[in-house]
């Protein structure tokens, strides 16, 4: 840093691996990859996410890695750094990272809010025995659906206020002393959680369907918007095209491989996916439920299914806070955005900046929570169409991501010299890697960037596919 300061890093490949990981492996893990590999095709969806993931998602993300390790600097800084000017126009990819991050912050504060609330019930013994007519009542109760006062309506806004309040604490603590060491700690019991569902899940009567549901192949169902649709779960899920990626590479060791993390990093996050369809299919088949959509099977079905099964108020404590410390480490790596940006570029102090991105997120935040459900307190508002949840959700998911990571990959690809990227790929010449370079490089200026275009194209309804 210019002051002299030495920037603050992670300590090693394996702090790299756990905090990387743990910001790809979020709620889209536990309700979003299932459902969707479920309904569009079982294994013919994976197969198409699998390629996603190789010439989307891998690409981009190391692309992202280059761009920080070498810029050692916040989403704005690196820009600046890795062209050596200042004023490049390139820093505005940054900026919108930034405001990406917020955007996902507002909802996905939320979200989490549900999910620690649910862990508090079922860790204090609240959900014991709760019938298929109380599920579907008290979702609805948690979210705020409903409420004819503001009064009334605060409970999740408080919730999402502590998960808030919990997440801004721990990032405050530093690089290494907060997220480092939070990662490394979560991570692996995250999986040692969710195999202890597996295993549950997969010796329960009739769990074969639930495997079947989630593997059959069936390419029938292979039209081109569910291949769009796993285009996009490919990038919200590995955290890309929003400077998460940039901002954490700028921690990363020098002798980082960054190919490799990058493929390691997209093989753990969807294993950890698969697992999360495991537990919870066979779950919902065994007990002859319908494999709904979305935030219902998370919020709805879960709670009954295992509170109907031995042992199965300790694993739906067990499933939610899994899914806690999931939605925490992703959080860590949103957040870490637009700090990093308050403390290099307006020089703020990071307990100062945490405590002011805790502001603007839990006040602006609480319109998303308020407006959650149409009968929420705000969900008759709607601004272009939709509520606050849906605009802060659609705006960054469907259009601000895809333009980061569109631009990141021509940036990279076309603008960044060649030598920085050799430079990065390969350690400073110390691995003798060219042929992968070469292969790398020719993924990321043609392929990507044509598939990118597509899915924004389709989902801006420029294109019709
Ligand atoms: N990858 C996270 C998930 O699946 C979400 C996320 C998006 C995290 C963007 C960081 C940046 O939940």
């Amino acid at each position: 840093m210019s002051d002299g300061k030495k920037r603050e890093g992670f300590s090693s490949g394996l702090a790299v691996f756990f905090a990387t990981l743990g910001s790809a492996v979020g709620l889209g893990n536990i309700w979003k990859f299932p459902y969707l590999t479920g309904v569009n095709g079982g294994g013919a969806f994976l197969l198409v996410y699998f390629i996603c993931i190789a010439l989307v998602g891998i690409p981009v993300m190391t692309g992202e890695f280059i761009i920080g390790r070498r810029g050692r600097g916040n989403a704005v800084g690196s820009f600046r750094n890795v062209t050596g000017n200042p004023a490049t126009p390139w820093r505005f990819v940054g900026v919108l990272g930034v405001l990406s991050a917020y955007l996902i912050m507002f909802f996905y504060t939320d979200v989490a809010g549900w999910v620690y609330f649910y862990f508090f019930k079922a860790a204090t013994g609240q959900l014991a025995g709760i019938t298929k007519e109380q599920v579907g009542p008290l979702f609805k109760a948690v979210v705020g659906a409903g409420a004819t006062s503001l009064r009334g309506a605060m409970s999740p806004v408080l919730w999402q206020w502590i998960v808030l309040a919990l997440v801004g604490s721990a990032i405050s603590l530093g690089v290494r002393s907060g997220i480092e060491r939070i990662t490394k700690t979560l991570m692996p019991l995250l999986f040692v959680l969710i195999i202890l569902c597996d295993i549950r899940a997969l010796t329960l009567p009739g769990a074969k369907d639930g495997i079947r549901f989630l593997f059959n192949v069936d390419f029938s169902k292979l039209t081109p918007s569910v291949i769009l649709a796993a285009l996009g779960l490919a990038f919200f899920k590995l955290s890309l095209g929003m400077s998460t990626m940039i901002t954490y590479g700028s921690y990363f060791t020098d002798d980082n491989r960054l190919i490799n993390t990058a493929v390691r990093v997209a093989a753990s996050d969807t294993l950890v996916s698969l697992l999360a369809g495991l537990a919870i299919f066979p779950t919902v088949f065994s007990f002859g439920m319908e494999p709904s959509a979305g935030p219902g099977l998370l919020f709805m079905t879960i709670p009954l299914v295992f509170s109907q099964i031995p042992l199965g108020n300790l694993l739906l404590a067990a499933f939610f806070l899994l899914t806690c410390f999931a939605a925490t480490t992703a959080m860590l790596s949103i957040m870490e955005v637009p700090i990093a940006f308050m403390v290099e570029e307006l020089k703020l102090k990071r307990p100062l900046a945490a405590l002011l991105n805790c502001i603007i997120i839990g006040s602006i935040g609480a319109t998303a929570t308020l407006s959650a459900d149409g009968s929420s307190y705000l969900g008759g508002i709607h601004i272009l169409g939709r509520t606050f949840f849906d605009l802060y959700d659609h705006l960054s998911s469907n259009i601000m991501m895809p333009i980061g990571g569109l631009l990141t990959a021509v940036f990279v690809g076309y603008v960044l010299k060649s030598g920085i990227v050799e430079e990065q790929l390969s350690n400073g010449g110390t691995l003798n890697n060219r042929g992968l370079i070469a292969a790398y490089r020719f993924v990321l200026r043609y392929i990507t960037p044509a598939l990118l275009l597509l899915v924004f194209l389709s989902t801006a309804g420029v294109i019709r596919l």
